[in-house]
């Protein structure tokens, strides 16, 4: 059968879809043999945060209104208006400014939003010209790079690598890249990143907003794990601050709940609608359980609790275990990795490394280990190969897997870059 380009570009596979068939090998099937799953970030499955969307689940049961109104009702094509209503809200104590519905798209999953707004703003103009992607700290999130219906639709600019300890470093934007990229229709990042778990500092953060401006397109900030819910940060944080080129991305998936794909968009009203008119095309409308589920969330007043008294202390317990067994099997200092200050990742750089991550991800995958080579990262980016170096760990499984995995993970790559000669 003949394909459209785009189907074409389908049928070639990408990143995330081998990191997704990894996370369901892992974590769909039961699992032969020792795996230490260190793919994929789905959240960790934690029994106080289940019990509560038990909770939830069951009093939208008991309610028979609720119920219908859940799986019997088509929801507006911006997604239902009653959670709407409730997160224009909520974010309008959290802005300190007067959000309302008219400020708010539902859509399934925050990866879902993205592939909608890159389709939105960047591809052929009317002028002929193509409009890009872009990201202004690289590397970035795996499954921003495979959204596109044309192709090159993605540029960016590589962060700049800043020691902060002996063995650790941190990304900062490189601003005169930022400023050189042309022909732009929207800029995007992470916060905190995926995958290297660094918060970019709210001044840098009100740096770009102001390039935004200038060249008056938007900023999506991907709050996947950030502020303030599902809170998944390590240090104090300031909040986000309101603009009017912010367009502002939450999801329900990395509080506990992937399987509800429900993605929160809050900015400006037109870019709004916009989302709102693409589902009515593209699907209708959203599903219903998610809002169904953080409305009882919302009205109980539940979010500060679960990120602060549930999420934080977990997942900083995990971070830090990942960096202290890092550093037991790093005497010889091979290994530096990105400070984590908030989501499910360690990004680990391996100096040197004498094979590209790929082949040593193959590697580390027969011996039962799986990450994500650091190659992935780089959406509109070719990376050098002497560049291509990190690998993203993640720590969301229990304990004996992280420690197990990444003492493989270090014994293994020892032995790639001590035993084969360069090539
Ligand atoms: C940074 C980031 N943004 C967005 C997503 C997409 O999440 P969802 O589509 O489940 O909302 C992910 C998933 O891993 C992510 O890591």
């Amino acid at each position: 059968m003949k394909l459209s380009l785009y189907g074409e570009k389908t049928a070639k596979g990408s990143g995330i879809l081998s990191l997704m068939q990894d996370l369901d090998a892992a974590l769909g099937n039961p699992v032969k043999g020792n795996l230490y799953f260190l793919g994929g970030g789905n959240p960790a499955e934690i029994p106080e945060l289940t019990a509560i969307f038990r909770e939830a689940m069951e009093s939208i049961l008991d309610s028979p209104p609720d119920f219908s109104s859940m799986i019997g009702v088509y929801d507006a094509p911006a997604g239902n208006t009653l959670f709407r209503e409730l997160i224009a809200e909520y974010f309008s104590n959290y802005f300190k400014t007067n959000i309302t519905r008219e400020n708010i798209a539902i859509t399934s999953g925050s990866q879902n939003t993205f592939f909608i707004l890159f389709n939105l703003f960047a591809g052929m103009a009317s002028d002929g010209k193509i409009l890009k992607a872009a990201f202004p700290m690289l590397p970035e999130y795996i499954g921003y790079g495979d959204t596109g219906f044309s192709p090159d639709l993605f540029s960016g600019c590589p962060g700049l690598s800043e020691t902060t300890g002996e063995t650790s470093y941190r990304y900062r934007p490189d601003y005169p890249c930022i400023e050189s990229l042309e022909n732009l229709g929207i800029l995007a990042l992470s916060r905190p990143g995926n995958p290297t778990g660094g918060v970019l500092p709210t001044e840098d953060l009100e740096r770009l907003l102001k390039i935004a401006q200038k060249k008056d397109i938007p900023l999506l900030i991907d709050n996947a794990y950030g502020d303030p819910f599902p809170g998944i940060l390590f240090g104090d944080t300031e909040p986000l601050p309101w603009h009017s080129h912010a367009l502002y991305s939450f999801s329900l998936s990395k509080l506990g709940l992937p399987g509800l794909r429900t993605g929160i968009l809050v900015g400006n009203s037109e870019v709004i609608s916009l989302i709102e008119k693409f589902n009515a095309v593209s699907q209708l409308s959203v599903n219903g359980a998610g809002p169904a589920i953080g409305s009882y969330l919302l009205k109980n007043n539940l979010l500060a609790k679960i990120s602060d008294d549930i999420l934080k202390p977990y997942y900083s317990q995990k971070s830090r275990l990942a960096i202290e067994t890092l550093q037991k099997h790093n005497q010889d200092h091979l290994f530096r990795y990105h400070e984590s200050d908030g989501a499910f990742f360690l990004w680990v750089t391996v100096h040197p490394l004498s094979m590209p991550t790929l082949q040593a991800y193959q590697i580390l995958r027969s011996r039962g280990v799986i990450t994500v080579p650091g190659i992935h990262y780089y959406p509109g980016c070719k990376l050098p190969q002497e560049k291509d170096k990190s690998f993203r760990l993640s720590f969301t499984r229990d304990n004996k897997t992280i420690e197990k995995g990444i003492a493989i993970f270090a014994e293994e790559i020892r032995k790639t870059v001590l035993e084969r000669p360069e090539p």
